[in-house]
This record gives structure tokens, sequence and C-alpha cells, in this order.
């Protein structure tokens, strides 16, 4: 193993496989199903149940261009649009082109999407950025949910093996640098207990997310940014950190709400609810054409600056006008999730308010889902594949799952027959002469996500992100204190494990957030309002160098580049002294 690594007993158990895959959403269920119908030994390490991954919560739909009259350069203009001038145009091209067979193998695979009754089409709605119908739903308003039922039991099905309740901690590698299988700690009894390791010739991250990097959500307890933060441990680069995206309209619960906060489809509006301020005045009118439906970071913002403007806490969605029957009908979850918080949408308008989303950023791969670690490949939200830029269009998400999951089981398919697990090599549970990184104390989860929500949410400025990294840099100082003094570092355990990881990639996102002076797509800067194009229209490639100072270069473009680039003169020095 090389690297830097969690804090962690040594492996007391092991198990072989061709293909390791880490996670269980839309992106980890579809390599796992491809590359087992390829002929591999795949084994599948959720950090909870199966099915209790971000997919679930997936509310609106899938975009792709299903519709008539539809096509994928529409998609793909709308995507670029959205992506504020920096999506990699070779990524969105594949994505709106394959999008639509994927769907079609998905539908095959068993998820049930709405139809009309009478013609049996798939009823297809609108979201934020979208010029056209082009969402696919299932159960009003339930799609994630019905897509994990599908591929869950299809992974059933096809006998692939899991191993549930396991946090992925480090990768190992071989003599040659290449991933050569994982190590983790699963929480159960009997034989998988505790730490242990999965060998295997290839690694799929498919992790998810990093939301509870900020106090309030939409995504679930388990997304810590694990993947991202494993991926830097062992030399990957990360891309694109600072475009955390906000979704505009959560249910607002109060000002000290915490952790995972309902969503409210940006479907509601694809469907006419408004937004309105306290006196019911539609503020985005006239503030973008599309109104209500401009692209996430827009009305985000237009939300944001009205609350600013009025001193309020949140705005409203108002789609009383929906009437009973359609709430029922067409968005039973979001009902359900409102009465169970004491409002009536149907007779009330929705408090609402901007929450941490969806990072559109990642462990940066190519278009066959290949970091730059060889073996190592990432999917799915965890990764950076390009197709999003400065802003993930509204339903790209789970279609890029999906999409780029098919290219790495081709991908591992196409590199050759699995060799021998670790053969050869110094890879496996009893190597590892990687460095400890001390770990944070389980509490610093909410000293980090306090730090998070006041600097670096949807307004940052150089004043802020500095004081978020200062304190950052104290938490993290105050572990490696006690390490150095008496050897002494927070317990290992799931929580500890936890605190760290999110330590990692606010890090990593602050100092990129930090580095990006201009406003660009979900990256709002009160210093630096305007988009800077000239300078800064490329991505922030980060990697932890092996003596931990973080390593920050740019591209020379939106287009990421077929190999890792040389520091390419960016406004600032290329590197950081920062420690993790
Ligand atoms: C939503 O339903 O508003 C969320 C869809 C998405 O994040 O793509």
């Amino acid at each position: 193993m090389t690297g830097i690594r969690l804090h962690a007993p040594r492996p007391g158990w092991s198990v072989d496989a061709d293909v390791v895959v880490v996670g269980s959403g839309v992106a980890g269920l579809t390599v796992a199903l491809r590359c087992a119908a390829a002929g591999a030994h795949v084994t599948v390490v959720t950090k909870a149940r199966l099915d209790d991954g971000s997919t679930r919560w997936a509310q609106g739909g899938i975009a792709a261009a299903l519709g008539e009259g539809d096509t994928p350069e529409q998609h793909l203009d709308d995507t670029l649009v959205a992506g504020a001038g920096l999506c990699d145009d070779e990524a969105v091209r594949t994505l709106v082109t394959e999008g639509p067979d994927a769907v079609r193998r998905l539908i095959a695979t068993g998820a049930l999407f709405d139809t009309d009754d009478e013609t049996g089409e798939i009823l297809l709605t609108r979201e934020g950025g979208h010029h056209r119908r082009r969402i696919a739903h299932a159960g009003g308003d339930a799609t994630g949910a019905e897509i994990s039922r599908a591929l869950v039991e299809a992974v059933r099905a096809a006998g692939i093996e899991t191993i549930e309740h396991a946090l992925v901690l480090d990768l190992l590698k071989d003599a040659d640098g290449r991933a050569a299988g994982v190590t983790l700690h699963v929480m159960g009894e009997g034989e998988r207990d505790g730490v242990g390791a999965v060998r295997a010739k290839a690694v799929v991250l498919a992790t998810g997310g990093m939301g509870q990097v900020f106090s309030a959500t939409t995504n679930p307890p388990v997304s810590t940014g694990d993947g991202v933060a494993l991926a830097l441990r062992a030399g990957a680069e990360v891309s694109d950190l600072e475009f955390v995206q906000f979704h505009p309209t959560v249910l607002w619960l109060g000002p000290d709400a915490e952790g995972q906060q309902p969503l409210v489809s940006e479907a509601v509006r694809g469907e006419g609810a408004h937004l309105v301020d306290a006196d019911g005045h539609r503020f985005m009118v006239g503030a973008h054409e599309l109104a209500e439906l401009a692209p996430r970071d827009i009305v985000a913002k237009g939300i944001t600056r009205r609350m600013q403007e009025l001193g309020a806490e949140h705005m409203y969605l108002d789609a009383r006008h929906f009437g009973a029957e359609m709430w029922a009908h067409r968005f039973p979850t979001i009902l359900a999730a409102c009465r169970a918080h004491g409002i009536d949408p149907v007779t009330q308008p929705i408090p609402v308010a901007p929450a941490a989303h969806y990072a559109s950023g990642g462990v940066r791969t190519d278009l066959h889902g290949r970091t730059t670690v060889p073996g190592l490949y990432a999917c799915g939200e965890v990764a950076c594949t390009g197709v999003h830029g400065a802003n993930r269009l509204a339903s790209n998400s789970l279609l890029e799952g999906l999409v780029f999951a098919e290219r790495i089981a081709a991908d591992i398919a196409a590199s050759g027959p699995a060799a021998p697990h670790a053969a050869g090599t110094t890879a496996g549970p009893s190597a590892g002469h990687a460095p400890d990184t001390p770990l944070l104390a389980p509490e610093a989860r909410f000293a980090i996500q306090r730090i998070m929500t006041a600097g670096a949410g949807v307004l940052r400025s150089a004043e802020s992100l500095a004081r978020a990294a200062a304190e950052l840099d104290r938490l993290r100082a105050e572990a490696t204190d006690a390490l150095e003094a008496d050897g002494k570092t927070a317990e290992p355990g799931t929580e500890s494990w936890e605190a760290t990881n999110l330590w990692f990639v606010a890090r990593v996102l602050v100092a990129a957030a930090l580095r990006r002076e201009e406003t660009r797509g979900c990256h709002w800067r009160e210093d630096f309002p305007d988009r800077a194009d000239t300078t800064w229209r490329r991505h922030l490639l980060v990697s932890l160098r092996p003596d931990r100072t973080l390593e920050v270069v740019g591209t020379d473009s939106a287009a990421f580049p077929a190999k890792t680039p040389q520091a390419v003169p960016t406004p600032a020095p290329a590197v950081l002294k920062e420690t993790p």
C-alpha cells in the first residue's frame, strides 16, 4: 500500500474478487450487473443496506431525449448552458447520445416508469434548465426508490456477492501502484466483522456524495465523502470540488435544522408551482427567461438574494392550484413529507430555502471512468467526468451514473481476464507501510459542518473561506498534536473515520473555492461577482502529495486533459502548503 491511510487496525480477514464495487446506488449496482453479466466475479461493498444510498432519495427523475421532437443535441445544449462554460463537451456528448439507450436497458432490467394510461408512452416532465419535457419519473416523485428497487432485485437475482454495513477505508495497491482492492470495516457479527480487505483487480468507487460536509443537506447521513477522501489519500486527482450545488427548494424546518432535510423536487416547479416571497410576489419572473425553471444555481441565487433583501429566513413555493388530487397522485412523497412537518401544500405555500444537494466535482475520470490511479474507477456523484461543469443540469445525475457505469464495465471487460489476485505483488492485507493520518474525534463532524456552512456555503468570500480554512486547520492540528505528543489519536471507528473523511473533502473544497476568484455556476463569490472566462475557464485539479501538501493545478481549458497536466499557470501559485 502506498499513500496516506486512515489509522485503523490491520485487516483480520480478506476475500477475493475480480471487481470490487464500493457503493450501491444506480452507478454501483449498474457496474456490478454489467461486470457480472460479462463473467466477472463481483463483490459489492455498501455502507448501509443495499438500498440505502442516495439514489433512493432522488425524486424528480432521469433526463434523456426520449420524447417526440427531442434530440440529444438539445439535451446537450441545455447541459452546456447549465454547466456555465465548464463542461467537458465530449463527456456531455457521450452522456446525451448514449443516455436514451441506457434508460431503455434500465427499463429492461425491471425499472417501471410512469406511463400514459392510454398510449403506454413514458410520461415526461420538466425541471430547471430544460427547455423541454425530458424527465422520466416513477411513482410520481419516487424515481430513485423505484430504480433502486429494480437494481437491487436484479443484483440479488444475479447472485452477486454483497457486503453490507461496510465502511470502505483505504485503497490497496500492488507493487506497480495499481489498485488491488480496498480495506474496509464491517459493522456486524460473525466471520466478516471488523477490519478486513477485498482484493480485486479493479476497484470501482460509487460511494455517492459529500452533502454531510454542510449542516443542512438533502443527502442521507451516509454521504460523508468517503470515496473522494479515499481517492485523495491514494494519490488520485480530484477536480471541481468547489462546485457544490445547493438545491433551491428544500423544505425549511427552522434556522437550526441539521442533517438530511426533505427535498421538494424541481418537478413541482416543472408542473407549474411558483416561487413567492411572504407578500406573494413572484421574484424569479423577470430575473431569467425561464423564471422558476431557470438553471438551479440561478434559482438558488435568486432565493438567497430575496431572503437577504427582505431579511427573511426562507421563501415559499406555492402549488395550491394543483389541487388535492394532483398532489396525491403526482407528488405523494413530497405531500407526505410536508404533512409530516405540519404543512399542507394543498392549502398552504411551502416554506423553502436552499440546502446542499450535489457535488458537481469529485474524483477526476476520463470517458471510461478511469481515475489517475491505474485500476481505480469512479462513477456517479463521487466522480468528476466533466459532464456537470460548474453546475449540474437537473436529473442528469442518474443518467450519468447509468451511462458511465456501462462504460466502466466495458473497459474492465476489455482489459482482459482477471489476473490472479495480487499475484507477484505486495498488495494485500499484510502489506502496508503507508503513514497513518490522525483521526478526528466523532464530534468534529458537527464542527466541520458548522465551519463549512458559515464559510463555504451558498455565498462565499476570501474572508469567509480563509476563516473556514484556518478553523479546519485548527481542528486538524489538535488531532496531530495529540498524536505527536503522546501517540494518541481518536479511537478508530465509523464515526471517527467519517469525521476524518469529511475533514479531507472540506479542506480541499475550501482550498479550491478560495483559489477560484470568480463567480461561476454554483460557486458564488461575494468578492468576485463576475464570471472571468479569460482566466478561469479551466478546472482546478487537486491531489494530495506524499508529504501531505495539497497540489492544485489548473487545466488549460474546460476540457479535461488525457493525462495529468503539468502545472499550467493559474492566477495563483500552484502548490498550497496545506498539510492534511
Ligand atoms: C429534484 O427532484 O429536484 C432533484 C433532481 C436532481 O437533483 O437532479
